[in-house]
């Protein structure tokens, strides 16, 4: 966790960067926005920016949105002046916090805005073999493959191979390659020189070279665009980037993570992805199993959620009854571990007795075909379709753009708003969803805010 604080917070400056250390964070300071720009687009990288209420907070924060560079930005000022709160956050703060510095406060904050998913719960025999392996592969530099349907724990995965690593006390840059248009990842990845193409308005380091001695996430690599590929191969083999719009070669020093969700053998023979760079990045695989075939952790990860969404709503802890772990337990769980905590964080919620019940639990499917336990989340959702056809029948009347668009917007829901798991659940790219969701839009729909990354 790397937090920026801009500005002089009133003199409070070593106070909270002192709570933030002893948090586990890393502290940098800058005198003024521009000067944290500067380091911004010079690869010193930030998780959290916390910012004087004096500095130019919407300037800030339009010329991040112009670099793309995407931090949660909290203000800080003296006291409750509600006034400079409401500024700030109309602004485009997320956060307002008081000063003096409040340690619980400051902790809480670093916390919730960061959502760092450290916890790693493994119960059930396949979970605790997997973390074996990591646990083995984690000290060695190899590049790591990991696969899993989505919801499955990938990133938490490879955010528990950095910790474990020799790098832990570098960076871990993580870039998800669906969610950045495909005419831009080329400049996140490596950077770019001034004037390298429209709107490049100063030179910007790329996330290879911020991740120098660390570790670099490239999440959901099938969607990169194949040109793009043969760079990535061309970086992974010699070790050295080219920013864009220059010729000059930088050394970087980068351990690889690569995820995908898609059958990689599959996308090698459709000509969608590079054999060589696939072969280049999975010199180890680390497969992680769904939800439903390591039933053992289900109890443990559905009290993990339920406690924490206590906590983050301010409402009691509860115990799980039987009756609900057993309904938990025999459930399919296509989305896996993130439809698990989306499930019980709506438990916690709409609970009314003193053990959460079984009918808090909502659950949208039924259990998992036994017979046939697919190994994709696509394959899975059609396998019920078809020992259900009375819920196809019920659609028989609507149009097909019709149901599409009924099923998108109600996935989207069921994501609580996150685009990037809708679309993995969806089986489609983030991209395609991005276009369709506008096109809803223009035509009126009701459309769940976004919790995308
Ligand atoms: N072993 C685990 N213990 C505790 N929480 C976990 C574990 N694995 C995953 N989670 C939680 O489940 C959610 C989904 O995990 P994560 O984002 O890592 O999955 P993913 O495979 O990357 O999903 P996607 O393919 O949708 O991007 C997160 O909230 C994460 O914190
Ligand atoms: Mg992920």
């Amino acid at each position: 966790m790397r937090l920026m604080i801009i500005g002089q917070l009133e003199g409070f400056i070593s106070q909270a960067g002192k709570i933030a250390l002893q948090k586990g964070a890393k502290v940098v300071h800058c005198e003024d926005s521009e000067q944290a720009i500067g380091a911004l687009l010079n690869g010193k990288g930030a998780d959290l920016v916390m910012i004087d209420v004096k500095q130019k907070i919407k300037a800030f924060i339009d010329r991040l949105n112009n670099e793309r560079i995407h931090i949660p930005v909290i203000a800080c000022g003296i006291g409750t002046d509600a006034r400079a709160a409401v500024k700030a956050i109309q602004e485009g703060a997320k956060e307002y916090v008081p000063l003096p510095p409040d340690a619980d406060l400051i902790a809480a904050v670093l916390e919730a805005v960061t959502e760092e998913n450290n916890t790693m719960i493994a119960e059930d025999p396949a979970m605790k073999e997997v973390v074996k392996l990591a646990d083995k592969i984690a000290p060695s530099e190899a590049t790591i493959f990991i696969t899993g349907e989505s919801g499955t724990g990938k990133e938490v995965m490879s955010q528990y191979i950095h910790r474990k690593s020799k790098r832990k006390d570098g960076p871990f840059i993580a870039l998800n390659c669906a969610a950045i248009p495909e005419n831009l990842l080329e400049s996140e990845l490596f950077g770019h020189e001034k004037g390298a193409f429209t709107g490049a308005t100063s030179r910007r380091i790329g996330k290879f070279e911020e991740a120098h001695a660390g570790t670099l996430l490239l999440d959901e690599i099938s969607e990169m665009d194949i040109g793009l590929q043969a760079k990535l191969l061309r970086v992974l083999q010699e070790r050295v980037i080219t920013r864009v719009g220059s010729n000059d070669a930088v050394k970087v020093d980068v351990r690889v993570i690569a995820t995908s969700n898609r059958n990689m053998e599959e996308s090698i023979q459709k000509g969608e992805f590079r054999e060589d760079l696939y072969f280049r990045l999975n010199v180890v695989n680390v497969g992680l199993p769904a939800l439903r075939e390591r039933p053992g952790d289900v109890p443990a990860l559905a009290q993990f959620f339920a406690d924490k969404y206590a906590e983050a709503n301010g409402v009691p802890k509860k115990k799980i009854s039987k009756e609900a772990q057993a309904a938990l337990k025999t459930y399919g769980w296509r989305g896996n571990i993130r439809e698990l905590e989306n499930a019980m964080h709506r438990a916690i919620l709409v609970s009314t007795e003193d053990e959460i019940e079984e009918s808090a639990i909502h659950l949208q499917d039924g259990p998992a075909p036994a017979a046939t336990q697919a190994s994709t989340a696509q394959s899975s959702a059609s396998s019920a379709t078809v020992e259900n056809p009375g819920g196809v029948e019920s659609l028989i009347g609507q149009t097909v753009a019709h149901v599409e668009r009924d099923l998108i917007i109600n996935t989207l829901d069921h994501c609580l708003g996150n685009r990037t798991h809708a679309a993995n659940i969806l089986g489609i790219s983030i991209r395609t969803l991005r276009n369709k969701l506008n096109q809803y839009k223009d035509d009126g729909s009701d459309i769940a805010a976004s919790g995308a990354k």
